[in-house]
């Protein structure tokens, strides 16, 4: 069959973009065709931009113009994602300099307590913090806010819906928490899961805001790729402790974030409860003051700090495990606003290095090194 560019176009609007759900002709993705004797060049856009996404494409598209114009047409197919605006996120939230996730690999290391503190620490030094919960197997905002009881309101913006950001310690705080029943365990299946968590981000007003912390779920699963993917990060912070299992199950993170189609930058390690001191020897005493001696390494010394060597990224402070930023987070008031006490004291080295980080992504998202990527780094 002679190939016309009327039967070209017919036959590519039989692929379906699978994540838009239309056919790729509808959605104006072929961006470019070439017809040159047999020889069919087309270039196409998705919206995944993973490798295996693109590979699809692919193959859908050479499918379906050899079925059209017979097996012996070369087809020559470049597929990228899609080009501008990172497929819309930033029109979504354009106000947002930074988002930054923070993840763990493992659970229970302090990755809610750290982003806490961060969080409230960051408001506190006059910058416009947003915080999203996305921990859908453990969402502990509400509580360590002290927000429990408040759900986020309704409000028209623009002719839609949208969720209000609940305001806490100055920061605006969205959790899947404060969707669901607490009591029950969220056992969701992943589509639910993940429609819920893209509502925290794109149907809420978030408005202008300096940083974007997002609190991850632990593990390194379909979610979390989905949730990297979705959002427009300039980069994730990895939280762990100094023991060889978490450390283990950190390195998973950064992988997760440093894979191929996504490229998102780690920007730092927290080493969590570093080190122990009773409330006594504490007691009168700033936190830097306290010996060698007398710091209690229970969970292995420095073992984050040779992480971030590793991976060439800042370590950006060792918290201590110190009981009143325990008792703190259960009452819903992070110690970083307790004013000068050590509970407070441990988290100010973290401040200082997120202020540096900050300053060193300026005033827009960062971009990446790799133009094939350039949809999700901007
Ligand atoms: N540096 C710390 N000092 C004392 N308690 C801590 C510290 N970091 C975390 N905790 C406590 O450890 C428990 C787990 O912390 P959490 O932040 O919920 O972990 P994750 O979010 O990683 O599951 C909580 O009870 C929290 O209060
Ligand atoms: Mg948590």
């Amino acid at each position: 069959m002679e190939i016309t560019e009327k039967a070209l176009f017919d036959a590519l609007s039989k692929v379906i973009e699978p994540d838009l759900k239309k056919d790729i002709v509808e959605l104006d993705l072929v961006k470019d065709v070439t017809i040159d004797e047999r020889t069919i060049t087309v270039i196409v856009e998705v919206s995944n931009p993973a490798m295996h996404s693109r590979k699809r494409m692919e193959e859908a598209v050479k499918f379906q113009l050899k079925q059209a114009f017979g097996d012996d047409v070369k087809v020559k197919v470049s597929v990228r994602p899609i080009s501008g605006e990172r497929g819309g996120l930033r029109k979504v939230l354009p106000f947002v300099k930074h988002v930054v996730a923070v993840a763990s690999g493992k659970g229970g290391v302090g990755k809610s307590t750290i982003t806490a503190n961060l969080a409230a620490g960051l408001a506190q030094r006059g910058l416009k913090v947003g915080l999203v919960d996305a921990d859908i197997y453990g969402p502990s905002m509400p509580l360590m806010f002290d927000v429990q009881k408040e759900r986020p309101r309704v409000k028209q913006l623009d002719g839609k819906n949208v969720i209000v950001p609940v305001e806490s310690y100055g920061v605006q705080l969205l959790s899947i928490g404060f969707f669901a029943d607490p009591s029950q365990a969220i056992a969701w299946r992943g589509p639910m899961a993940s429609k819920a968590l893209d509502q925290l981000f794109k149907d809420a007003d978030w408005g202008e805001l300096d940083i974007m912390l997002v609190d991850m779920p632990p593990g390194t699963g379909d979610i979390h790729l989905q949730l990297v993917q979705a959002v427009p990060l300039s980069g994730a912070i990895i939280v762990s402790t100094p023991q060889p299992v978490a450390l283990i199950d950190a390195r998973k993170g950064v992988s997760l974030f440093q894979m191929d189609a996504l490229k998102v930058p780690v920007l730092g390690i927290v080493e969590n409860m570093s080190w122990f001191a009773t409330e006594e020897a504490l007691k009168g005493r700033r936190l830097q003051d306290i010996p060698e001696g007398e710091r209690q390494y229970i969970f292995g010394k420095h073992g984050a700090k040779a992480l971030a060597e590793e991976l060439n990224v800042a370590c950006m402070a060792e918290v201590p495990l110190v009981q009143s930023i325990r008792e703190a987070a259960d009452v819903g008031r992070p110690a970083i606003l307790q004013g000068d006490t050590p509970a407070a004291q441990a988290f100010q080295p973290m401040l200082d290095a997120m202020e540096r980080i900050l300053a060193g992504l300026g005033d827009g998202p960062k971009k990446t090194v790799d133009p094939a990527h350039e949809m999700l780094v901007k």
